[in-house]
């Protein structure tokens, strides 16, 4: 596997562009949301465990953002291994070089995660990632050629809870995803939650069709949900 440097041109309008500068200017403070939220440090742990790593494996971390998962999968495969973390937006990849300055095993590339310029890997892990993509059940199933048969693949996203307890607190998702959602998303015909749902059914549905011994469980009041598989031979 040999990541190299990307570039990720784009129209200064289109969604991508958008995403790249909202990102950017505000890595500082996704940065904080993501390491310090109530529980989303045990969901990457879960999620960094549930892909069942080995030292010396190679994964790549799909719109890695600000780096938060980094240390945990530099920490299972080890010094032998390779880490690499790939995102288009350069704000969050310069916080998370800093972050993984002590790990000479992390490599950051900046690229589009649509169309990583990576060739193999053992597992690819995409973290609240899925709702970006205008087609994600495309995408992960190129990540699934990517790893190949037998490789892992592991999605984390955010959606509305089920859980009786905690359904209460769904207007107040509804209301955090519009505030956080990329400015042009707001403005959309369905509202961003609605979208969101729909890529993420799609996402998760193509891990479902390219793996076995798929595990979904749901973290955080039910708020997260975790799926991981293994990824079959095609026919
Ligand atoms: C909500 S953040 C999640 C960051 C990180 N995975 C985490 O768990 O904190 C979404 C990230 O995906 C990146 N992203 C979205 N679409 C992308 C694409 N097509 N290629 C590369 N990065 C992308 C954004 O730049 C942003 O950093």
């Amino acid at each position: 596997m040999k990541p190299s440097t990307s570039t990720t041109p784009s129209s200064p309008q289109s969604p991508s562009s958008v995403a790249q500068s909202f990102y950017t200017r505000w890595a500082t403070l996704y940065d904080a949301i993501a390491r310090q939220t109530p529980g989303v440090g045990s969901v990457r742990t879960s999620a960094a465990d549930a892909l069942g790593l080995d030292t010396g494996d190679t994964v790549i971390e799909m719109g890695c953002g600000t780096g938060a998962n980094l240390p945990y999968l530099a920490d299972r495969v080890g010094p032998d291994g390779t880490v690499v973390g790939i995102d288009f937006s350069p704000g969050v990849l310069d916080v998370a070089r800093e972050r993984v300055s002590d790990y000479p095993h992390v490599h950051l590339v900046r690229a589009d995660a649509t169309r990583p310029p990576v060739v193999d890997a053992d597992a690819v892990l995409a973290t609240f990632v899925s709702g970006m993509f205008g087609d994600p059940g495309a995408v992960v199933s190129s990540w699934a050629d990517l790893v190949g048969s037998g490789g892992r693949l592991c999605l984390v996203d955010l959606a509305r809870t089920t859980h009786p307890t905690w359904q209460v607190l769904n207007p107040l998702f509804r209301a955090l995803v519009r505030v956080t959602a990329p400015p042009r998303t707001r403005t959309m015909r369905r509202s961003p939650t609605e979208m969101l749902d729909e890529r993420l059914v799609s996402a998760h549905r193509a891990l479902e069709t390219r793996c076995e011994d798929v595990v979904a469980t749901t973290h955080a009041l039910g708020f997260a949900r975790i799926r991981v598989g293994t990824v079959t031979a095609q026919e």
